[in-house]
């Protein structure tokens, strides 16, 4: 159905929080010419046998990274590890886009040739992370809320300027004793909520990305509920905020028990347990959804995935938006010897993005 062809009732109701109904006079779709871009970007963004690699640590995140495996963080390295990924041989024909840090977007590859404009004449739509990280939650000890939306409407412009087509802010749900608490999950869905409204105004098509972390000793089952929750509470939230699904992606995390847990779960049970939360809570009409690695390895991460597509049709395209599962093998290579091994660095972010590409068909075989 075309975007435009939208029956006459759509967007005349408006929820309300606290779930009261009204009739609005006009329609409340107050960004609808820009309704058929987004869709596009987004559809792109999930394109058959294509994902997305998530380079946008923070400078503080890619230095404990980088201490991890002996290479210094400065300006410089960081931006010829990202040059490395970015420019790996072939690896395009199966990532539809890549997230950009803040210092990412504004840098270029040695010969001169910003990042942003590389991706575009190679096929990947540039993508930007745009929260300012977590802090705690006041008043709720173990948790944390994201923040970043003050003077967020001026940086998605220039980033829109400097060739982001999507951007990406993560919220961070911890599982623990007597948490999550509804106040730590309402606060961060509100959160990602306003931020996909000023992004869809902004014509950047919003990836949203509630992470339920993989960190403590709870089952897969409660993993599965706390999803569960954070799940319907975004998408309420989003709702409430008028923000059009069809120019959204979530980035979700699979449905797995937490690391610390004694029973650890088959690769079907997960596939099982992730595609059954999502279809009870997330709308049909998303352009698609990727997933996060959030610590799995990097066989899991591509394990899963693929299980989840063989286990299709499912309502959305299910792809990646791997961090770590796409970068921790090239990482290795590179800290060892930077100049020796930075072909075949190059070649295990090819070989992953090919085993995710596969894994995004339901054609891996491990
Ligand atoms: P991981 O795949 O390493 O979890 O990173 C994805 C990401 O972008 C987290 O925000």
């Amino acid at each position: 159905m075309a975007i435009s062809a939208y029956p006459a009732c759509v967007g005349k109701l408006q929820a309300q929080p606290g779930y009261n109904w009204r009739i609005t006079p006009t329609a409340s779709r107050a960004y609808a010419m820009s309704i058929e871009q987004l869709a596009e970007t987004a559809r792109a963004m999930v394109a058959p046998g294509k994902g997305i690699i998530a380079i946008d640590e923070s400078s503080a995140t890619c230095k404990k990274r980088f201490e991890g495996v002996g290479i210094e963080c400065t300006e410089d390295t960081r931006r010829a590890y990202r040059e490395l990924l970015l420019t790996a041989p072939g690896a395009n024909q199966y990532l539809s886009g890549a997230i950009l840090f803040d210092e990412t977007i504004r840098q270029s590859t040695k010969s001169g040739v910003p990042f942003a404009k590389y991706m575009l004449d190679n096929g990947m739509i540039p993508g930007i992370k745009v929260d300012k990280g977590t802090v705690p939650l006041a008043g709720f000890p173990g948790e944390l809320v994201t923040e970043g939306l003050d003077g967020l409407r001026d940086r998605l412009k220039e980033y829109y300027k400097l060739g982001a087509r999507f951007a990406k802010w993560r919220a961070v749900i911890t599982i623990g004793d007597d948490i999550p608490s509804g106040t730590c999950i309402e606060a961060n869905s509100h959160a990602l909520a306003r931020y996909a409204a000023l992004c869809q105004e902004c014509g950047l098509v919003p990836m949203v990305e509630p992470e339920v972390l993989m960190d403590g000793d709870h089952d897969i089952g409660t993993c599965y509920e706390v999803t569960e929750v954070v799940l319907r509470s975004l998408f309420d939230a989003l709702y409430n905020q008028s923000v059009m699904l069809e120019g959204t992606i979530l980035k979700a995390s699979m449905v797995v028990p937490g690391k610390a847990c004694d029973e650890q779960a088959s690769v079907e049970e997960v596939a099982e347990s992730t595609l059954m939360c999502l279809k009870s809570a997330v709308p049909a009409i998303l352009p698609g959804i990727v997933f996060l690695s959030g610590g799995q390895n990097d066989h899991d991460a591509t394990a899963h995935l693929d299980a989840m597509n063989k286990m299709g049709p499912n309502p959305w395209p299910l792809s990646f938006s791997y961090g770590r599962a796409m970068q921790q093998a090239a990482l290795k290579l590179w800290a060892t010897d930077m100049a020796g091994n930075y072909a075949k660095a190059q070649a295990t972010v090819f070989e992953r993005a090919k085993a995710n590409g596969l894994a995004a068909l339901g054609q891996w075989q491990g």
